[in-house]
């Protein structure tokens, strides 16, 4: 590799130029590279100042992370940092792009700090299960007050250069080459005679009340533990002198490196971006995307159609009737104002993405322009038969087809037309504005280059994309399937709906499952049941007290009733007693006596149940990989992010204990609880479902 530290002096300003591609993350050869770089500058003769600038798209992007789990090297970055700020040098930073986490570390060591007007800043290391390990939460606090501090390391957020500079994080924001801009400021200040300015220097932040902050922060953190262990970081900056203060910090660094949470943070850091990384996709060029069609105004075709637009595209989108397209129309609309609201989009482009870029129409004629359509008609295979049919005689060749459908089959949907290799599903979530999951679901036939369309339609709109193939319910709501029976199955044993979902949302799920049935409307559960009940297997248990609620039309919030009860203008519901009443008529029936469960049973089989459908997924190739479904439920069904997803939860709980407990419950329901090959194959061969992931890479 060559030098990453590229050396030049301009008059008496030595400038340290880091050359790190792709964002100048501090490795151990950047880290030793400024150490020397600021030895040699220190001895140079003449040179007063050092100027330290990034080479490329960013000034540091942070630490290295795949340096992480790996024994340290020195020099370490803390030390590194203190030795840049004692340098009897004056030293300034000219930062563009990103400055985060050890970046603006270095950052703060410098005793200057000039930024591009496009500059972020920020303290991310609450992302990774982290805090600030080089002196951030002991040299920011000291620099812009401990509540301010805490605001941007607690939430780890970008701040963008003039809220940086309004903060006093950076003392000038200027535009131009950052080299040029750096040297021009430096020499200001070495024409001023400015002094050094170390921040650590600083008088210490007074104090605030640290003990009602750690809680309100853990609290928000649903279980999430850095964003609290910074609190104290912080509390350290005010209380201790710099050395101690910076002690303290290291010490609770290593220890949240320790965690689970910090393997579950990065492993979804890393998972998040290798997840579009297909060989299948490696040199295929996808189709051209301007234009696209929706088919069905509803909730999700409304919804993909406001993405769609948000993200620069035209969009026809079709309904069956006037009024239907009116009420389309509306809906979009009101997603767009929402937008308008919250300052992403202003009142002209408002104005022009609903009268210019959007065209809402009853005649499929109107599609015979667009690149890729996107059918989100009612989930009725005729229906959806039909709707290609028509696609078919209209769309211009090479336009990709695509389907939206939650559980149907897409091989199935693609033979109504004369062009299998054009035809996809597009799963989206709902809102699907606002979910950040798409699975693209790849049928029989699909050409490759359709594929690459998917992902680079999902890359337009910001989506996190994952390949999946086809079966019922794709990736997601296959193993939701799973993980839901195992739920119901034991409100049958004994434990209620309501300790179920508390359960889970303290083990960090935004929601338990029946509060998200509620959400979600139980007529989807009712209407699944009885679509699979000619198929069942006799040994397979499932309840039918829920179905008597549908019966009475009782559908969960939309109605106002179901697992919970729901007064108007309120979110969360309080338990409905009828379901008590409704259970223990089935226990009766089934000869079932009830019997207690722990939070922790709860939790584990739960789990279990998600992990074993999910080994089942990845045997069958429905998902390419394990990080596959791990980025699945982590964007499309509010999986606690810092366990990475429940491939990563298994392989960090041990995949022979769940394999264990699997085989235990298997003793009272053989038919459900019935060991994934996969996971039978990786415990025999004592390996992880992460190695299957690094084989992948290879
Ligand atoms: N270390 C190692 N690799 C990194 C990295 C880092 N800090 N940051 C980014 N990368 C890699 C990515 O993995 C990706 O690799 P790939 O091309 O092989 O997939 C490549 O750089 C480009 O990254 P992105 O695809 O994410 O590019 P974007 O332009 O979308 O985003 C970014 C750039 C904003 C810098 C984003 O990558 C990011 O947020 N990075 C992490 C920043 C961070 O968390 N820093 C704190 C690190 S911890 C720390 O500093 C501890 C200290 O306090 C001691
Ligand atoms: P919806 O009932 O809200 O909307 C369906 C719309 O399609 C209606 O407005 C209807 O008028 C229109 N429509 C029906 N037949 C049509 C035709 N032949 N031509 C044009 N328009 C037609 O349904 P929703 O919830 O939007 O679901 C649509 C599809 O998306 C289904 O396949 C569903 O399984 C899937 N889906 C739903 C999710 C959800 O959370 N609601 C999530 C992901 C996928």
């Amino acid at each position: 590799m060559s030098d990453p530290i590229v050396y030049t002096r301009h008059d008496d300003t030595a400038i340290l130029c880091i050359r790190n591609p792709p964002v100048n993350a501090l490795s151990h050869a950047v880290r030793q590279g400024l150490w020397d770089a600021m030895d040699r500058a220190e001895a140079d003769s003449g040179v007063r100042a050092v100027l330290i600038v990034g080479d490329g798209r960013a000034f540091i992007a942070g630490a290295d992370i795949t340096e992480f789990g790996k024994p340290p090297l020195e020099p370490h970055l803390p030390v590194l940092c203190n030795r840049i700020e004692a340098s009897p040098l004056l030293v300034v930073a000219s930062m563009h792009g990103v400055s985060l986490g050890g970046g603006l570390e270095v950052a703060l060591s410098a005793h200057y700090r000039i930024a591009q007007p496009s500059a972020r800043v920020g303290l991310p290391e609450v992302h990774l299960g982290l805090i600030p390990g080089a002196g951030g939460t002991q040299r920011l606090p000291r620099l812009i007050g401990a509540e301010k501090a805490l605001e941007i390391i607690t939430s780890g957020r970008q701040v963008k250069a003039a809220e940086a500079l309004d903060m006093g994080v950076v003392d000038r924001v200027e535009e131009g080459e950052p080299e040029a801009v750096g040297l021009a400021y430096t020499r200001d200040l070495l024409a001023e005679g400015a002094s050094r300015r170390p921040v650590s220097e600083l008088p210490a932040a007074p104090a605030i009340d640290w003990d009602a902050t750690y809680d309100a922060v853990l609290a928000k953190g649903r279980g999430q533990i850095s964003p609290a262990i910074a609190v104290r970081a912080v509390q350290a900056a005010s209380e201790l002198p710099f050395e101690e203060g910076l002690k303290k910090e290291r010490d609770l660094f290593m220890e949240l490196m320790q965690t689970d949470q910090r393997q579950g943070m990065i492993h979804a850091f890393f998972s998040e971006r290798a997840v579009g990384n297909l060989a299948e996709l490696k040199g295929v060029t996808p189709r051209d995307l301007k234009a696209i069609g929706v088919i069905g105004g509803g909730t999700m075709g409304a919804g993909i159609a406001t993405a769609a637009l948000l993200s620069g595209l035209e969009v026809v989108l079709i309904e069956m009737k006037a009024e239907a397209a009116e009420a389309a129309l509306d809906r979009i609309s009101g997603n767009l104002s929402g937008a308008l609201k919250r300052g992403k989009i202003s009142q002209e482009q408002f104005d022009a993405l609903t009268q210019k870029a959007l065209s809402v129409s009853t005649d499929y004629d109107s599609l015979s322009d667009v690149d890729l359509v996107v059918e989100a008609v009612f989930e009725n295979m005729d229906v959806k038969k039909e709707v290609f049919g028509k696609l078919d005689a209209v769309c211009k060749p090479g336009c990709v087809l695509a389907s939206n459908t939650s559980y149907l089959d897409v091989d199935e949907i693609a033979a109504a037309t004369s062009r299998p290799e054009d035809v996809i599903g597009l799963h989206f979530f709902s809102p699907a504005h606002i979910m950040k999951l798409l699975e693209v679901v790849v049928a029989e036939k699909t050409a490759p280059d359709v594929v690459a369309t998917g992902f680079a339609l999902g890359k337009a709109l910001g989506k996190i994309s994952v390949r999946a193939g086809v079966c019922d319910g794709f990736i997601g709501n296959r193993i939701l399937a799973s993980y839901r029976t195992a739920a119901d199955h034991m409100v049958l044993d004994g434990a209620t709906p309501y300790q179920i979902d508390a359960a889970l949302t303290k083990f960090g799920f935004a929601m338990g499952p029946f509060a998200v049935a509620d959400l979600a409307g139980l007529d989807i559960g009712w209407m699944t049941r009885k679509r699979k009940a000619p198929d069942r297997h006799p040994e397979e248990r499932v309840p039918t007290y829920i179905d008597k609620l549908c019966e009475e039309g009782h559908f969960g919030q939309k109605t106002g009733e179901g697992y919970y009860i729901y007064s108007a203008g309120k979110r969360a519901g309080v338990p409905n007693p009828k379901i008590a009443e409704l259970v223990a008529a089935e226990q009766q029936s089934l000869g079932i006596t009830p019997r207690p469960f722990s939070d922790e049973e709860i939790v584990r089989r739960y789990m279990c149940a998600m992990v074993n459908e999910a080994a089942k997924v990845v045997g069958e190739g429905i998902a390419r990989r394990p990080l596959d479904v791990d980025m699945t439920l982590l964007f499309g069904y509010g999986f606690p992010r810092y366990w990475g997803g429940p491939m990563k939860w298994a392989d960090i709980v041990g995949l022979p204990t769940v394999l264990a407990d699997i085989e235990a419950y298997a003793k009272d329901d053989a038919w459900f609880w019935q060991p994934a090959p996969l996971l039978k194959t990786l415990v025999a061969e004592g390996r992880t479902f992460d190695d299957l992931n690094k084989d992948a890479a290879k």
